[in-house]
């Protein structure tokens, strides 16, 4: 595995080769040298104690494009979880799924956090007006002792992009365990075999190309890159070059000569199929019974994150893979045939909401940029 240290120890060897070329202060101004430091990454050490503490933790939660398309009310007994819809993917979630499954997340998030302060939460969803979404309220009771523990992972999760142990797949009761504690009506269905696993790899290589080959779809996606050191700290959303897990000679280079959109997107059709699907052990699929349920979409959000807390405790890395669905969607949204639909309805036999890689890690990845909290209170 590259450590953190391992990677600044590979990056300062290439310090001769950058001084010669008169660019060791671009180096520095593109952070090089300080990958997962700095005030897009303060977030991630903010304490997790008292209401507060668990708005901030809701804030470390995964979301699409990392988007964080959230805002929070603090009260004296709770929280009010908004969606904030100055932060959509347009057509790149075209149905507005990822958004469900992100403040899932984020609800999840607030879950364990606050079982871990002894209180029991309760969540009542709230019809979209002024796009208040749901209401938790705390109350002290006996909490769910397999949230408790989870509450240590919450700043150390982080979605794995790089390659993944092939050679040594999740053993069954792990592959168990991941899924303990689905809510009722949402299925988990691992793909182990050789023959399911190629079946959906083909599907995410396939589907990358599309999106790839859709300039609208591409607008929509390209609008939470987030390529250079500047926009980083500016935003402290967004797709990023660190995220990539690119490895130090790729990261380095990247960062030296930040990419355009389009040549970032070259290499994310080449590591879809060369890294992401070539070393992934096993996929998850979560399914839910029926098309268009919202409810089931928040769910699986919450299922999700507390799947990857749980992998994040037993070092299992995750990652989903969301092509085919978007095109899926893209093609739902506009009325079009379509094959993406068919081939993972007949194969799934309910929607699938959201699909993953899961396996150990051969290297590790760094912390994502957050939104202060303070940026995400109304
Ligand atoms: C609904 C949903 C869909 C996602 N789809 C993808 C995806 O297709 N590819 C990917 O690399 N990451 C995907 N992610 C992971 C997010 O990009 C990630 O959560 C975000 O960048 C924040 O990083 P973190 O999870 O490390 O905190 C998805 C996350 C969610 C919640």
């Amino acid at each position: 595995m590259v450590s953190r240290r391992g990677f600044i120890a590979a990056g300062l060897g290439t310090v001769g080769v950058i001084a010669v070329g008169g660019g060791l202060m671009k180096a520095v101004d593109n952070g090089v040298f300080s990958v997962g430091d700095g005030v897009a990454f303060e977030a991630w050490d903010a304490p997790l104690d008292g209401i507060e503490g668990i708005a901030a933790a809701a804030v470390l939660a995964a979301s699409s494009h990392n988007t964080q398309p959230w805002s929070f009310r603090i009260r004296e007994d709770g929280i009010d979880v908004m969606g904030d819809t100055s932060r959509l993917m347009g057509l790149a979630d075209a149905r507005l799924r990822e958004l469900h499954i992100s403040l899932g997340c984020a609800l999840e998030n607030i879950a364990v956090a606050a079982a871990a302060q002894g209180l029991v939460s309760s969540v009542e969803y709230v019809r979209r007006t002024d796009d208040h979404f749901a209401r938790v309220t705390f109350a002290k009771g006996e909490v769910d002792p397999q949230l408790t523990t989870l509450a240590e992972q919450i700043p150390l999760r982080r979605t794995n992009r790089g390659a993944y142990d092939i050679e040594r797949g999740l053993t069954a009761a792990e592959l168990e365990s991941l899924g303990s504690g689905f809510p009722g009506g949402l299925e988990l269905q691992r793909l182990t075999s050789a023959d399911d696993r190629a079946w959906f790899g083909d599907l995410v290589v396939q589907a990358t190309g599309e999106h790839i080959a859709d300039v609208d779809l591409q607008r929509d996606s390209h609008a939470w890159y987030r390529m250079t050191r500047q926009e980083v700290d500016e935003y402290r959303d967004g797709i990023t070059v660190d995220g990539a897990a690119a490895g130090v000679v790729g990261t380095t280079f990247l960062k030296l000569f930040p990419p355009t959109p389009d040549q970032f997107d070259g290499q994310w059709a080449k590591v879809t199929s060369e890294t992401h699907c070539a070393t992934a052990p096993a996929y998850g699929l979560i399914i839910a019974p029926s098309t268009d349920d919202h409810r089931a979409w928040v769910e699986t959000g919450r299922a999700y994150q507390r799947m990857h807390l749980t992998a994040t405790a037993l070092k299992i890395a995750m990652h989903p893979l969301s092509q085919p669905l978007t095109i899926r969607d893209r093609d739902l949204a506009r009325g079009e045939c379509n094959t993406y639909a068919d081939a993972l309805e007949q194969r799934a036999g309910g929607e699938v909401v959201l699909a993953f890689r899961v396996g150990y890690p051969l290297v590790d990845v760094t912390a994502s940029p957050r939104r202060p909290l303070g940026a995400t209170l109304s």
